[in-house]
């Protein structure tokens, strides 16, 4: 690709919206009021606002491989709390994909350098759920489900957040929800893991926010 014919193909693109909403850019420059923040795989296959024909604008998104939740992760503790405190979004979206090269990395007897130490935390995940993945025979299907266990347990790791903790304790209605997208059809699918308030989470992660006392 001539990387310079990325400038033609933006001029052009900025043109066509103009001509369809010549307010379009305008009212984006003045503010952005997305409706939900995605946390999705880095894998360019899976763009949130394309594959689900919606306009910049429309979501707040933080990718990275493999869409995981990691609770020492500042950037992407930062972009959620960004996403509920200042943008108020209601829905909060973790969506992983099929044919995901981190859950695949995660599930062969190799190494693959520095990204290990990433990929580690679905490794664990494999090992939590080693008797489940060692019942499924077909290998294609074990990596399925792995790309689904992963999103899971994302989506929970999301309601342990105190981001996410204090929304609820605030009355703010926030929304967790679990997808994954096929990069072979092109279909999202929601894994009905919606998680709307703490009662889905255990005892243990349960934390009143310091002002409160008791
Ligand atoms: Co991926």
């Amino acid at each position: 690709m001539d990387i310079r014919e990325l400038f033609a193909r933006n001029r052009a693109w900025a043109a066509r919206m103009r001509a369809r909403d010549p307010d379009f850019f305008s009212r984006l420059a003045h503010q952005q009021a997305p409706r939900l923040l995605w946390i999705g795989c880095a894998d360019s296959r899976v763009p949130a606002t394309q594959i689900t024909d919606l306009d910049p604008g429309s979501i707040f998104v933080h990718r990275n491989i493999a869409n995981l939740v990691v609770h020492t992760d500042i950037n992407m503790l930062s972009v959620v709390q960004y996403a509920v405190e200042v943008l108020r979004v209601e829905h909060l979206v973790v969506c992983g994909h099929y044919g995901c090269g981190g859950v695949r990395a995660a599930m062969a007897e190799r190494q693959y350098g520095l990204i290990d130490n990433w990929l580690r935390h679905i490794r664990e995940l494999r090992e939590r759920h080693a008797a489940e993945l060692a019942a499924i025979g077909d290998p294609k299907l074990r990596e399925r489900r792995l790309v689904e266990l992963n999103v899971c347990a994302q989506v929970l790791n999301l309601a342990r957040t105190t981001i996410v903790q204090n929304a609820w304790a605030r009355g703010h209605p926030l929304a967790l929800h679990g997808w994954v997208y096929d990069v072979a059809d092109g279909l999202l699918h929601d894994l009905a893991t919606t998680v709307t308030g703490p009662e889905a989470l255990g005892e243990v992660w349960r934390m009143r926010p310091p002002t409160e006392r008791g």
